[in-house]
């Protein structure tokens, strides 16, 4: 623990060295242009990741980046970031290798996160005949984190909070993006919806440029 504290510390030094006041001014108000719905796995550091200062970034994380329409927190965090922060930009980000997918993929039984996980399952399930071809695992749960991903999206899409706020007029829009522990890339899988009449039509093509890119 000491040394989170001394790190802590340094962090705040070197802050204010490269922006005096910083902390001063960000301690009246937030106003973030993002709002990034990511894993919880601790290699995927949503500021780090895309190079931004507190401040900039809302966050919300869970194992798998799952969005379910029950789920109160990531809701209540999706509600308070469109309503009243006026993001710009919802981010749901998945990323390779991720392990409540792979948990997910092979069925393993874990626990109580088991029942999480069935909302990953319930995304594969969707796409059962397309999977069904991949014979290696990784290959296999790569794809899963990529589908995963669009789910979770389409997901935010269909909320109350986003239907409600497309209705108005309001500008925001949800991407699909993907992270890769292997390169510390972000890539985004074309999932970029704005509109309401959007939404299905670049589903299925984010859907399909999945599966095309495979057997090319
Ligand atoms: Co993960």
């Amino acid at each position: 623990m000491k040394d989170l504290f001394e790190n802590n510390r340094a962090w705040v030094e070197e802050i204010n060295r490269d922006h005096p006041g910083f902390f001063e001014q960000l301690s009246r108000q937030q106003k973030p242009e993002y709002l990034w719905i990511g894993c919880a796995d601790s290699r995927v550091p949503a500021n780090e990741i895309v190079g931004m200062l507190p401040g900039e970034l809302f966050v919300h994380r869970n194992v798998a980046n799952v969005v379910v329409h029950s789920d109160l927190n990531c809701l209540s965090v999706l509600q308070f970031a469109v309503d009243y922060l006026k993001v710009k930009h919802v981010l749901v980000v998945g990323h390779y290798g991720c392990g409540g997918v792979q948990a997910a993929v092979r069925n393993d039984k874990l626990g109580l996160i088991d029942n999480w996980l069935r909302h990953v399952q319930d995304a594969q399930s969707k796409h059962y005949k397309e999977l069904q071809t991949i014979a290696d695992e990784h290959e296999l749960v790569d794809k899963v984190c990529e589908i995963n991903v669009i789910e979770q999206a389409l997901s935010v899409c269909q909320t109350t909070v986003i239907q409600d706020a497309w209705d108005r007029g309001q500008d925001v829009t949800v991407h699909s993006c993907i992270y890769g522990l292997k390169d510390g890339l972000l890539k985004n899988l074309g999932m970029s919806v704005g509109r309401t009449d959007q939404i299905y039509p670049l589903y299925k093509q984010a859907i399909q440029d999945l599966f095309d890119s495979q057997s090319a």
